[in-house]
């Protein structure tokens, strides 16, 4: 038998030909094996951290499943304590779960920390927002969009918040006299996407047709269906925004870009418009939109870093305060005592129901206890993330250059330390002296020092104004169609896994 039978008879390449492409095959998978497993294996292990086996690609982030990041905060938190390291995608992350060390990170030591890790600065639009902008370009902008959102300018908001919440009310008795069942978790999406384009980006619908089609050009990222070509979709955008332009339009992602370029356009004209209208003194509208528009001098925002931050907050603002209103919903339908309660409080506030006003508003403890409770419990953003400039040693901890801090929102909120019976739904938690003798660091559903959340005030009105003017109407209940316990899920924020059906009693 020759070299060559013997060859063939256990499948190896005979030709030179055959030989150079199987050497080129072993030195390209060699190569990304170390790239992507061994090299960032190495990294995971030089920080001294505990960490679980990363997968090669993925890291840990399908540990759990990909749907499933909150519950893989509180494993990893009861595996390995309040400091391990994980791997996303081939990224090394530190994870901190310790408000004395945030307090360090996220205030005393701002400027080595000071800027997020960017997932997507290759997106057109979205790298030029807050959430992905650095240092002195972050703080132009920040310091431009901050006085959008001071007492002052939200209070002229609260009119079209009100408007928004009455569509809202309308839906749900109107679902309800037709005994039909409505989905709370799409109902809220409604609201808080109508809140966020007229604010954000200063449109309004002429009629349902542009409604229908705007709003689903503008969820078309947060889509409903969380099936399992949309998990892969954002699971891509996360590991490579670059490849994601690349196949999204080609592939079907769910057209996002197409959206994308949808929303712009119109954007680009309703600027174009209320420029018009300024250089004309013609009355424009109070929003979030007109106040950058209106900003002057050196304070002055490029239309295209204008569209940019109108982006940002439907990123930002859209489904958090969807869920965030959810939850609320939920959580006061399956705690009757707590909803009488607030009720109470509303109607001691507002005895004409029309009286609505954002001063008020803003002098309701119990209606503040239960959306801060509300926001613990179920925080729609279940973790932020903080770049590191220079390598450092916090308390032990090395921290590395350029790893992802990472803090888990989520189990922090759920540690028993800080909160017990933290599965339990008790407003009570935030009393001006239960809040007082507590590390203030345990609580962050937005996030803290000078890069939390920019929209946290409008955030809060809308949470605000949509329940007053909700239990002025109506009083949920769980009926057979609720799940209890809520069953959850998290990618890029935490929601309901399963529609949610509540019921419904008109008050008056
Ligand atoms: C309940 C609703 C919301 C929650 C729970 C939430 C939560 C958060 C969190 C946790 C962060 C990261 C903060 C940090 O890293 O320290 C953040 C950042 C941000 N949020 Fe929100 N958010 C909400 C609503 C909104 C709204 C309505 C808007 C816009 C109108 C908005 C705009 C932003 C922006 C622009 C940032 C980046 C800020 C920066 O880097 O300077 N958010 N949010």
């Amino acid at each position: 038998m020759s070299i060559n039978d013997i060859l063939a008879k256990i499948w190896l390449p005979q030709t030179p030909l055959q030989q150079l492409i199987v050497a080129v095959v072993v030195v390209t998978c060699s190569y990304f094996y170390y790239k992507f497993f061994v090299a960032p294996v190495r990294r995971l292990r030089k920080i001294g951290l505990p960490f679980p086996a990363p997968t090669a690609l993925t890291g840990n982030i399908f540990d759990y499943g990909p749907t499933k990041q909150h519950i893989a905060q509180l494993e990893w938190q009861k595996k390995y304590g309040t400091r391990y390291a994980t791997q996303f995608f081939k990224a090394p992350a530190v994870w901190i779960a310790e408000p004395e060390l945030l307090k360090t990170i996220m205030v005393k030591d701002f400027s080595n920390f000071a800027n997020r890790f960017s997932f997507n600065a290759a997106l057109p639009y979205f790298n030029k927002t807050l959430l992905e902008l650095k240092n002195q370009d972050w703080k132009r902008v920040r310091t431009i969009l901050i006085p959008t959102f001071t007492a002052s300018k939200l209070k002229l908001i609260v009119p079209l918040i009100k408007d928004t919440a009455d569509i809202l009310i309308d839906k749900l008795i109107k679902a309800d006299e037709k005994g039909e069942n409505i989905d709370l978790w799409k109902a809220s999406g409604m609201f808080s996407m109508k809140v966020i384009l007229g604010t954000a980006f200063g449109l309004e619908f002429e009629n349902e047709e542009q409604e229908v089609k705007l709003t689903n050009a503008a969820g078309l990222f947060f889509r409903q269906d969380f099936g399992i070509r949309q998990t892969i979709f954002q699971l891509i955008f996360f590991a490579s925004a670059k490849l994601f332009l690349f196949l999204e339009p080609r592939c079907g992602g769910g057209n996002f870009c197409s959206s994308v370029r949808h929303i712009v356009e119109i954007t680009k004209a309703v600027i174009k418009e209320r420029r018009n209208n300024l250089a004309h003194d013609r009355p424009c509208r109070k929003d979030v939109l007109q106040y950058m528009i209106e900003a002057d001098g050196s304070n002055q925002l490029s239309d295209d870093e204008m569209i940019s931050q109108a982006f940002v907050f439907l990123v930002a603002g859209y489904e958090t305060t969807q869920n965030a209103l959810t939850f609320a919903c939920y959580s006061l339908a399956t705690n009757p005592d707590i909803q009488r309660k607030l009720i109470d409080e509303i109607d001691s506030k507002f005895p004409i129901s029309d009286s609505l006003d954002y001063n008020i508003v803003s002098e309701m403890p119990y209606l503040d206890m239960v959306i801060a409770e509300t926001l613990r419990l179920y925080p729609p953003a279940i973790t932020t993330n903080r770049e590191v400039s220079q390598s450092m040693i916090i308390d032990g901890i090395h921290i590395p250059k350029d790893v992802i801090l990472a803090i888990p929102i989520y189990s922090i909120h759920r540690d028993p330390k800080y909160w017990h019976d933290p599965e339990q739904f008790i407003p009570e938690r935030f009393t001006p002296e239960a809040k007082a003798s507590r590390n203030p660091y345990a609580y962050l559903p937005f996030g803290i020092g000078p890069r939390n959340c920019v929209g946290m005030r409008l955030a809060l009105l809308e949470l605000k104004v949509a329940l007053v003017k909700t239990l002025q109407n109506i009083e949920f209940f769980a009926n057979k169609e609720t799940e209890v316990p809520l069953k959850l899920k998290s990618l890029s924020t935490l929601s309901p896994v399963n529609p949610l059906y509540l019921g419904i009693r008109k008050r008056f």
